[in-house]
């Protein structure tokens, strides 16, 4: 089968200044995980590769250039699914660790535990050996003028609020089928600017941030997390697929339902079983891309895409 791998550089009211670089991030993370489907790479390597890429990208809230806590600290989650078998992986609140996707892989490989969190989290990253970074080296100028803006004006500001946001740069994530027709999914973040200390959102849970099904399809979501989790977003996707919708389809109208029951705003991107591709958000942005074959599909603009064809 042609293998197709999805991505996303998170949802929400992206300033103009920023659009370039989310739209180069994603372009970026998608061919470089698009190598690992076309060396006959599994779906899950390729998701794990992307999402890594993309919390290298101080342009996106993963990894380095997370937002920041209300203490001034860089708290992430992130998520990893199997479609095979549906093995899945989570770290919640985590923080000095480069890569929580990968650090979710091992919770999904080497536990019998799908989610470790804070303390516990940290725990295994050095069990396995994962460098432990310097306190504050994941902190970018970017997030504490973000975090400076929340405490100077106040409130509890979602980075993806539609008014002016303070740290919006975006949640990653990757779904991916690859030539045996196996599916996977990861979804990573720093969650919202100005949080609670030990705050966990959406990406870290499976069914919310993250689904992957080979029967079905495979999901990753970007936005208000209290409003993913209370919506299980990836999990009613999969389900309206289950019941007969396309990608597209099941992704509009499951994000529809739940902006218009809670009143905030996500994004997905979704793949079915047989590689057709869904890309939705209710923000007037998310960027992402795709790779199907030689065509390299991407946009940032709600509604507006683009189309290159790539050289072998
Ligand atoms: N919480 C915002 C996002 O997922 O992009
Ligand atoms: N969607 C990411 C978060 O709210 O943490």
């Amino acid at each position: 089968m042609e293998p197709v791998l999805i991505v996303h550089g998170g949802a929400g009211n992206i300033r103009d200044s920023r659009v370039l670089n989310k739209v180069e991030g994603v372009k970026i993370a998608v061919i470089r995980g698009y190598e690992i489907l076309n060396r006959g790479g599994s779906a899950l390597e390729a998701v794990e590769e992307a999402v890594r890429i993309l919390e290298d990208d101080e342009c996106m809230n993963a990894g380095k250039g997370s937002v920041l806590n209300s203490d001034g600290e860089v708290e992430m989650d992130a998520s990893i699914m199997d479609g095979r078998t549906l093995d899945a992986g989570a770290v919640a609140a985590v923080k000095d660790i480069a890569h929580p996707v990968t650090l979710a892989r091992l919770v999904m490989e080497d536990t019998p535990h799908v989610l470790l969190a804070g303390p516990g989290a940290r725990r295994f990253a050095r069990k396995v050996n994962m460098p432990i970074l310097a306190p504050g080296s994941l902190v970018t100028k970017d997030a504490e003028d973000a975090l400076e803006n929340f405490r100077t004006y106040g409130g509890i500001q979602c980075e993806i609020g539609e008014i002016e946001n303070f740290g919006e740069v975006g949640t990653v994530g990757a779904v991916a089928m690859d030539s045996r027709g196996h599916l996977a999914a990861a979804t990573s973040t720093g969650g919202i600017n100005g949080k609670m200390p030990g705050r966990v959102g959406d990406s870290p849970l499976i069914g919310g941030g993250t689904f992957a099904d080979d029967e079905i399809g495979a999901v990753s979501t970007t936005g208000h997390g209290e409003s993913i989790q209370k919506f299980c977003v990836a999990h009613s996707i999969i389900k309206s697929m289950e019941k007969g919708l396309d990608p597209q389809e099941a992704t509009d109208t499951v994000l529809a339902k739940m902006n218009e029951r809670l009143k905030n705003t996500a994004g997905a991107i979704t793949i079915s079983k047989t590689g057709e591709v869904g890309i939705g958000m209710t923000t007037k942005r998310m960027s992402w891309a795709y790779r199907k074959g030689d065509k390299l599909i991407f946009g940032i603009n709600k509604g507006c895409q683009q189309t290159e064809i790539l050289e072998e």
